[in-house]
This record gives structure tokens, C-alpha cells and sequence, in this order.
């Protein structure tokens, strides 16, 4: 559990960052509609979230630096007995301040009218235009409430500042108290990867394997998966985002499982790929080991200074090497090195920052240079070898072996600490979870 005291160091952070002529504003996620009167299950908006920890719709943050009433506004819903009594308990305005320290707190219905004067006087405003139609709209309104009063002394704000570079620059750092709630997400997660080993058996339906792995995060705390979990089998397996979930599994074919828990909002990501009867052949062992192989080194590759492509271009090498000894690639390594030939067999990135979101915001280049890894940020290191039967030229024997190894890992001061390094992924690990 993060505690209310980090949540109000991120904020003074940020109000540090903006300056005292600034002012910041961040809405909360809105409601999103499903069908009907039904809603998606709501997600607050991560931004949001890591400034205040609130996790109720219908509210905005406001930080406005040396404002003298208090620097940390939230405006959010009133407490309503009636609504309450569908909907269930609210913060209000009482718990906004007394359980989420703001300094003051507004009804959100209250927000248009007092934006103006909130914003009078400051020279910029930084906040993420573009995101929400509906806020930005609010927003602009408010300035040229502004405006329109200039004759009586207020001043408009110059400067709209998108809030997102600072902020985010925040966000890929993580606190120890992060990195304790994103192990606790992958310790959830490192239980349903087990499960769904554990009971995989040939006739079963990929939806068979996502239900176990949904019941292992729901009985462990994580109500939702940081993404929608991809189960595929056979040719599936070369699909990298296939979520339809639905066909049934043969013997003899891989298993690909890319599933994470959410935990207080903090993601894992974490694919293992494994023989549905339980058993490597000998073609599905050696594509396994081979990008085994390239993950291990990969993560290796991570510690700090060494920059954010050490990890990729470690996996192609590796992969292309192990391609060429397979007989599959045929040329020599740095040409076909050169020519992206791994490309139709290995065509995505080695990983992202991982953090509030699955793909975490942070920057990947700085200064036009790809930026070195330093302690306290998370990302994933993720190789795979795809061998849809479309590719030519492939003997038949390697085809619909789908294989990717996904791990998430710290950059420590010394170099990295692997926190899903308990989710087994040997081949004989694997083996031995899967004897039936
Ligand atoms: N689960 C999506 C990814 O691995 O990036
Ligand atoms: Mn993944
Ligand atoms: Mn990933």
C-alpha cells in the first residue's frame, strides 16, 4: 500500500517543477459506457491516480502553487445518501481532506465557476490538452472567461504546458513502495502462470486456461488483469496480441499465456510459453531454448549506464545465431544482422516500461540518444521467435511454434533484480510443474 504521505511528495515534486507562476490540472478518468446502463468496470486515470491516490470518477486535482488558502484542490463528488445507497460510499468533500490530505475540497459541480479565478493571474497552465474533448472544452471556456474580463484588471494565461513530459519523468522512477506493490501484482501473477500450467491438457479451450488464470488473480486480490490476457495454442501462439481466446488445444501443440495482474492499479506482464501435453519436442525445445537463451542474456544486459537498446541488440544477435544453427536463416550473422532477416520470425522490441500502465509512460530517447537504464526504473524484457506457417521457405517441422519469454525487471544500483523470476521457465522447470 502506498502511503498518503508519498502521494503528497509527488505533488510538492510537481509544484516544484511547475514553478509558482504555474497552475496544474488533471481530470480523473471518466466513466466509460459499455451498453445499455451498463459501464465498463472503472480505471482511474493513472496520472490521477499517482498524484492523489483517489480513485472515485468525476473529479479533477488542481495544484496551485503559493496559493494561500492551501496549494491542493480536489474537487469531487458530494456524499448522497440516495446514491450511496446504489452506488456505495463516496470520499465526499470531508474524506477528500481528511483521508487524500487535500487542502481544500470543492463539490465537482462547483468547478466551472471557480476556474476562473483559479486560473486569473497564473501564467501558464499545465495540463495535457487533446486527451479529453469534453475537459479541454471546460478549460478554454474558463480562459476566455478570462479574457473577456481583462478591462477589470485579471490576466489570462499566456502559456498552455503539457504536463505529461514532467510528470511522466516522475512516474518511471519508482519508489521502494512501487516496486513492493508491483512485486505483490507479479507474486499474483506468478500464481496463475502456475495454475494454468498446472492444468493445461490437451481438448481443453484457450478461454479454459484464461478462466483459471482469472480465478488465481481474483481469489489473490487482483479484481482485474493489467490487460486482457492472450491464450493462444498452435498457430495462435504467432498471433502477438491474440485475445479472441476461443479455439481448443491440440496435442502437440505450444501454449503462449501473456497474462498480468493489476494491483492497486500496478501492472505485471508476464508471458510463458509451454507444450500443451506437457512435453518439449525436440523442435519446440530448441526455438524455446534458443529465445531462452537471447532472454537471459537480454536481461543480463540490463544495469545501469548501459543503454535502453543493449537488451534488443542482444536478442537479435542470439536469435539470428540460433536461426542460422537451425538451418533456418541461411548467410552469414552480421549480414543478415544487416538485413533485419530475423525480422519475419522476431518483429517486435525487447520490452517497455512497465509501471501504473502495462506500456508505461517514460521517455525512450533523450537528447536524441536512446537513454541509459538507471536504478529504480521497471520495464519488461520480452524476446520471442514466431514461426507462422506463412513464412516461406520453412520446413514444416518448425511451423506454428510461437515461443515469446516476458520477465519484469528492476534496474537496481548494482544492476537488475527479475521480480516474476519465480514464474518457472526452464525447460525442465517447466516439465516437472506440468507431470501430470
Ligand atoms: N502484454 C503486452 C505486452 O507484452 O507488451
Ligand atoms: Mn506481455
Ligand atoms: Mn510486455
Amino acid at each position: 500500500m502506498i502511503k498518503m504521505s508519498e502521494y503528497a511528495k509527488r505533488r510538492k515534486e510537481l509544484i516544484q517543477t511547475i514553478g509558482p507562476t504555474g497552475i496544474a490540472i488533471l481530470p480523473a478518468a471518466p466513466e466509460v459506457p459499455r451498453n445499455g446502463d451498463a459501464v465498463y468496470p472503472y480505471r482511474q486515470n493513472s496520472d490521477f491516480y499517482y498524484l492523489t491516490g483517489f480513485e472515485e470518477p468525476e473529479a479533477v486535482v488542481i495544484l496551485a502553487p503559493k496559493r494561500k488558502e492551501g496549494e491542493y484542490l480536489l474537487f469531487n463528488r458530494v456524499r448522497d445518501r440516495d446514491r450511496e445507497i446504489w452506488d456505495g460510499p463516496r470520499a465526499g468533500q470531508e474524506g477528500a481532506v481528511n483521508d487524500f490530505l487535500a487542502d481544500q475540497a470543492f463539490p465537482i459541480s462547483e468547478l466551472e465557476s471557480m476556474l476562473p479565478e483559479l486560473l486569473a493571474g497564473r501564467e501558464s497552465i499545465h495540463y495535457s490538452l487533446g486527451l479529453n474533448k469534453h475537459f479541454d472544452k471546460l478549460l478554454l471556456n474558463a480562459v476566455n472567461n478570462i479574457r473577456a474580463r481583462i478591462r477589470s484588471g485579471l490576466q489570462a494565461p499566456i502559456a498552455f504546458i503539457d504536463i505529461a513530459p514532467s510528470l511522466h519523468e516522475m512516474r518511471l522512477f519508482k519508489s521502494a513502495a512501487e516496486i513492493a506493490v508491483m512485486q505483490k501484482a507479479v507474486d499474483i501473477t506468478e500464481k496463475a502462470h502456475l495454475r494454468a500450467m498446472e492444468v493445461c491438457e490437451p481438448g481443453m479451450y484457450e478461454y479454459q486456461l484464461e478462466a483459471e488464470l482469472m480465478y488465481a488473480f481474483i481469489r489473490n486480490g487482483a479484481r482485474f488483469p493489467a490487460y486482457n490476457p492472450i491464450v493462444g495454442a498452435g498457430r495462435n501462439t504467432c498471433i502477438l496480441h491474440y485475445v479472441n481466446n476461443n479455439q481448443k488445444i491440440a496435442d502437440g501443440d505450444m501454449v503462449l499465456i501473456d497474462a498480468g495482474a493489476e494491483y492497486q492499479n500496478y501492472a505485471a506482464d508476464v508471458t510463458r510459453t509451454f507444450p500443451a501435453n506437457g512435453r518439449f519436442s525436440a523442435e519446440q525445445r530448441a526455438i524455446y531454448e534458443l529465445v531462452l537463451d537471447a532472454q537471459m542474456a537480454a536481461i543480463k544486459a540490463v544495469k545501469p549506464g548501459a543503454a535502453w537498446t543493449a537488451p534488443q541488440n542482444v536478442i537479435v544477435k542470439i536469435i539470428t545465431q540460433g536461426l542460422i544453427d537451425l538451418g533456418i536463416l541461411k548467410g552469414n550473422l552480421d549480414d543478415l544482422i544487416e538485413k533485419q532477416a530475423y525480422f519475419p520470425f522476431y518483429m517486435h522490441r525487447s520490452g517497455h516500461w512497465l509501471g501504473l500502465d502495462v506500456h508505461d509512460v517514460g521517455c525512450y530517447r533523450v537528447n536524441k540518444k536512446w537513454r541509459p537504464f538507471e536504478p529504480g526504473m521497471v520495464l519488461t524484457v520480452e524476446p520471442g521467435i514466431y514461426i507462422s506457417a506463412d513464412i516461406p521457405g520453412v520446413p514444416k517441422r518448425w511451423h506454428n511454434i510461437g515461443v515469446r519469454i516476458e520477465d519484469n525487471v528492476v534496474v537496481t544500483e548494482k544492476g537488475r533484480d527479475v521480480l516474476s523470476q519465480r514464474i518457472p521457465k526452464t525447460v525442465a522447470d517447466i516439465e516437472a510443474v506440468m507431470k501430470k
